[in-house]
């Protein structure tokens, strides 16, 4: 059984030394990995760049990517191995239209910084890699989380969304905590806040029952 995960933030390069990038930390998507490598399954983790101090697990082949981009040739590369497939990560979705060969200067009080969309990679999943394996998406939301999650659960082609409210700050985005609910095609289950890992363990829980049902 092997399990890809993605996690992290991704990096939007704008100039040599500049970035966009959002909060993520990784712990979310690294519990994941964790926890799924401690059962014995073979882990692929595709990671944004982590500045949160946060360990690669033991036992994963870790990829380490950069952009959305790269993290989206990752996925493409390495998801026909995979039975599982977990999104954890916060994929930028829009990067610089261009990066700058060299250091911006400043020039006047206003600029503007013109963005292009990212492919989506979890929406990329079912029908440009034909993935057909059990496939998790996260939901990170910060109003309607479960209608939205739903919506992305039908769109994408998820198995599953875990759906996450990250307008809190003692949950979601670089905290040690989430709280969570499990969305299937039918039904939902709330996993109450708690660590980190304990929610990891509730979502490889489910996601190996949906294998198991395949
Ligand atoms: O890393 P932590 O600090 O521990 O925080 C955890 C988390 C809040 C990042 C995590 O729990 C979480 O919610 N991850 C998903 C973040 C996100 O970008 O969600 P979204 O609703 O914008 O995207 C929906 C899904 O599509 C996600 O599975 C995402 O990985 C995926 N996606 C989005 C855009 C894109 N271009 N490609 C994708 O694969």
């Amino acid at each position: 059984m092997t399990f890809l995960i993605t996690a992290g933030p991704t990096r939007e390069a704008i100039d040599p030394v500049r970035y966009l990038t959002n909060r993520s930390s990784g712990k979310m998507g690294y519990a994941i990995a964790d926890v799924a490598a401690s059962k014995g399954y073979r882990v692929i983790l595709i990671s944004g760049p982590i500045d949160s101090g946060v360990d690669v697990p033991d036992g994963v082949d870790y990829v380490p990517v950069e952009s959305a981009g790269e993290m989206y040739a990752a996925v493409e590369r390495w998801i026909g191995s995979a039975d599982v497939a977990i999104f954890a990560a916060a994929v930028a979705d829009y990067r610089p239209v261009e990066c700058m060969e060299q250091k911006l200067k400043k020039e006047g009080e206003e600029m503007d910084l013109r963005l292009v969309r990212n492919r989506d990679i979890l929406g990329s999943a079912r029908d440009v890699f034909l993935f057909n394996g059990v496939l998790v998406g996260f939901a990170a939301e910060t109003e309607n989380v479960l209608e939205n999650a739903r919506g992305k659960l039908l769109k994408k082609g998820c198995d599953m969304v875990v759906a996450n409210d990250v307008s809190r700050s003692d949950i979601g985005f670089d905290s040690d905590e989430n709280e969570v609910v499990l969305v299937f095609r039918e039904g939902e289950e709330i996993v109450e806040k708690a660590s980190k890992k304990s929610i990891a363990r509730s979502v490889v829980s489910a996601a190996m029952s949906l294998e198991g049902e395949m």
